[in-house]
Parts: structure tokens; sequence; C-alpha cells
């Protein structure tokens, strides 16, 4: 074999190599690609709507167990139970809620939103830049008592315009006793 055959030889089988581990690396996503044409997109995408449980397993205040998982948080006065949407209506960061102060304060320019000492309030913007309250989730009971919460459709009040905090599916009218 001489030299020329030999260069050949070396740089036909790097060439296969090198197909090969592209082809690796490719794989999966090829297959991924193939599963999500196949599959309907309500089990290829996190949905929307979620369950919160039942309303008297929220105590008077504020809840803020699903807001790492679904950001939201669930306030519940004697009135009524409604879900907030936990994304600043400034420029979107994530509030945390202030406890001591009943308040939602956001951490990048520092909104503050209210919720009042009875939890009555609206959750309006107090403080900063954020132009309008907090959006609220649409809410609604479903035939086992639950509370599914539905982040795809939400509630307003944007300054000077109708709020839409009293209309069917912001909130869960709530019976005293
Ligand atoms: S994003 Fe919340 S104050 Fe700017």
């Amino acid at each position: 074999m001489n030299r020329r055959k030999m260069i050949c030889l070396v740089a036909g089988g790097l060439a296969v190599v090198t197909a090969g581990i592209g082809s690796l690396v490719a794989l999966p996503s090829v297959v991924l690609f193939l599963l999500r044409r196949r599959l309907p997109e309500s089990i290829t995408e996190p949905s929307s709507a979620f369950r919160i449980g039942s309303p008297l397993d929220f105590a008077v205040g504020v809840d803020t167990r699903f807001l790492q998982s679904h950001r939201v948080c669930v306030v519940r006065n004697t009135n009524r139970l409604y879900v907030l949407f936990a994304r600043c209506t400034h420029q979107g960061c994530t509030p945390d809620w202030v406890v001591q102060e009943n308040k939602f304060r956001c951490p990048c320019h520092g909104s503050r939103f209210c919720l009042g000492s009875a939890f009555d309030g609206d959750g309006i913007n107090c403080e900063g830049p954020a132009p309008r309250p907090l959006d609220r989730v649409d809410v609604e009971i479903n035939s086992e008592g639950q509370v599914v919460a539905n982040t795809a459709k939400l509630y307003q009040w944007p300054k000077r315009e109708r709020s839409q905090f009293d209309d069917p599916g912001a909130y869960i009218p709530l019976t005293q006793g």
C-alpha cells in the first residue's frame, strides 16, 4: 500500500467515525421531534389548568404552595377565594409574598401589591412602577368539588378601565358559616 492510498484510507475512516458520532448526537433530537409530531399537544406540553384542592383546604390569608410549581398564590378572605398570577405587571418579575406587610413585593424595581388587613383588598399596585394590580387566574369548581385554576385565562384591572375582578370565573364565592 503506497502513501497516497494509506492517507485516503485514514481519511475515509475518520469520515465514517465522524458521521457515526454526529448521528448519535442528533438521534435524541430526531426521536423527540417525531414523538412531538405523533403525540397530542396536551401530552407533550404542560397544561395551564391544574387542580388546587377544595376551597376548604385554604385558611383565610395567602397560600404560596403553588408559587414554585405554577407561579400562582391562592387568596382566601371571608367572601371569596381567588388565585393571583405572580407576575409583576411592570416587567414580569415574580413578586414575593411578605406576610408581615400583607403585600407582595417585586424584587426587580420595588413595586408592591397590597391585599389589605382582611385580605379583602384587590392586590392593588400600591407602590412602585407597576401599572395595574396583579392579574387573577380563572377558577372554577369541577364535578369533584375541586378548584381548577387556569393560567391561560386571566382577569385584569387596567388603569382607568373596568375591573374584571368581579367577573364570573375570577373568584369562587364562599358561603359563610
Ligand atoms: S418588574 Fe416588578 S417592579 Fe418592575
